[in-house]
């Protein structure tokens, strides 16, 4: 990092954005910064000075930024039109190619973010079933409505199924419709979707939740008890979509929902959301339904903007390029093992969790598994951690999540963020 700090940058950010941030990016006053711009692994700030970046738009810039062939998409596209609100034949080209690679998308919709994309998924489920209870795992996130906040980062923990708000303003209603579920416990999770199975619309959960992965035979063992029972299984692919493999979490995992969730990367940085899943359920959104009981209403101004439409066609066509998901499951694999042999080197206890292009050091002695075995560890410690590989010129959000990395990246990107892992731990007392 270069560059004097010409600090009436940062007293404006924080006279008019609350916390000096635009959401959920809990940067000390003295380390935030106003950015400038981008250009594959890089961004720059207004002082000049460059990081190497792993927060990517948190996993939106899967190509790396300002990419040269989704800049010529987008610029191309910005002379004929910005938006309709109705189908284009980049929304059609695009809706065909989900189509083509998601496993369970027979019917296809587009949103303006992954936030509204899992809000009409849960809809769905919710309409098709008739049954208002929505099941999700404690920790997982799916987007900033009530249903996303609920049980995301709980300070007390309490029994399950019990259902905490993580944001104030959220409706009491839905905390008692919602029900929390370990993680990667397929007997509590069982035993809670036998006993409210009569009230249960939906399953929603994230294939790798954050940053931890499925335990074996976990996700299959979702589906099976959904399929049995009748109740729709949701993916958020919302992370895991175009990440993971080209198709995304269900193609890796091998175990195909009802219905899923995408957005991030998919729209290689621009706003996008879309949902898709098994014909009849995503029938319930047919606007000539209007007026019956079981009518999903889906209305997005922004959803299927032909701008977003051709960035997205560009990135897919980027990485549907052959090595491409080798590439980003060897840069992950590098880090993680890099970094697992620095804690060892040292003789720090963490463990390294993540799988594909993504990674999270957590500072605990035990196996991570779901939520609990992440609030159980020392989270202060992670804190420090990202805060030292901040202040080092690694661009990544210190809130605890995880660290996401592009195409774009070099080895020598990995290694120079092993190395500032490495200067930052040696520094940091126990
Ligand atoms: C798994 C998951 N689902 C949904 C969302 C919400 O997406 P958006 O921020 O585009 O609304 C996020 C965002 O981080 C996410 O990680």
């Amino acid at each position: 990092m270069a560059g004097n700090k010409d600090t009436s940058w940062i007293e404006r950010s924080f006279d008019v954005f609350p916390g000096g941030s635009l959401g959920e990016f809990n940067l000390p006053k003295e380390l935030s910064t106003v950015l400038s711009h981008g250009k594959g692994s890089r961004i720059y700030d207004v002082f000049g000075r460059e990081y190497i970046d792993y927060s990517l738009a948190w996993g939106s810039a899967i190509l790396g930024h300002a990419h040269p062939k989704i800049a010529e998409a987008v610029t191309r596209q910005v002379e004929k039109a910005f938006n309709f609100s109705y189908v284009t034949e980049q929304a059609l080209e695009l809706a065909e190619e989900v189509r083509r690679v998601i496993p369970c998308a027979e019917k296809v919709r587009f949103a303006a973010s992954g936030t509204e994309a899992t809000m009409y998924a849960i809809k769905l489920a919710k309409a098709s079933t008739g049954r208002n209870k929505i099941l999700k795992f404690e920790g997982s996130y799916h987007g900033a409505h009530d249903y996303g906040v609920m049980s995301l980062f709980p300070q007390r923990l309490v029994e399950f199924p019990l259902a905490q708000p993580t944001s104030a303003g959220t409706s009491q209603a839905i905390s008692q419709e919602v029900l929390i579920a370990p993680f990667n416990d397929l007997e509590k999770t069982t035993h809670i979707i036998e006993r409210h199975r009569d009230q249960l619309g939906g399953v929603i959960v994230e294939p790798l939740q954050r940053c931890t992965p499925p335990e074996e035979g976990f996700l299959e063992g979702l589906r099976e008890l959904t399929r049995e029972r009748g109740i729709p299984l949701i993916f958020d692919e919302v992370v895991t979509g175009f990440r993971l493999a080209y198709g995304g979490a269900q193609e890796y995992y091998g175990v195909t929902p009802d219905l899923a969730a995408f957005g991030k990367a998919m729209g290689g940085g621009f706003p996008i959301g879309a949902f898709c899943g098994k014909a009849d359920i995503m029938a319930l959104c047919t606007e000539a339904n209007l007026g019956s009981e079981n009518y999903v209403w889906v209305a997005s101004s922004g959803g299927g903007n032909p701008v977003s439409m051709a960035a997205s066609l560009a990135t897919l066509q980027a990485l549907r390029k052959p090595g491409t998901y080798e590439r980003l499951h060897e840069l992950g694999n590098t880090l993680r093992e890099g970094l697992r042999q620095i804690l060892r080197d040292q003789g720090i206890t963490a463990q390294v969790i993540g799988d594909g292009p993504i990674g999270q050091a957590i500072f605990t002695e035990e196996k991570v598994v779901d939520y609990r075995s992440v609030f159980r560890s020392d989270r202060a410690k992670g804190r420090r951690f990202m805060l030292g590989l901040f202040e080092k010129g690694i661009f990544l959000n210190p809130l605890g999540t995880k660290l996401y990395i592009s195409l774009a990246h070099t080895d020598n990107d990995i290694h120079a963020f092993l190395e500032r892992s490495r200067e930052v731990l040696e520094t940091m007392e126990a």
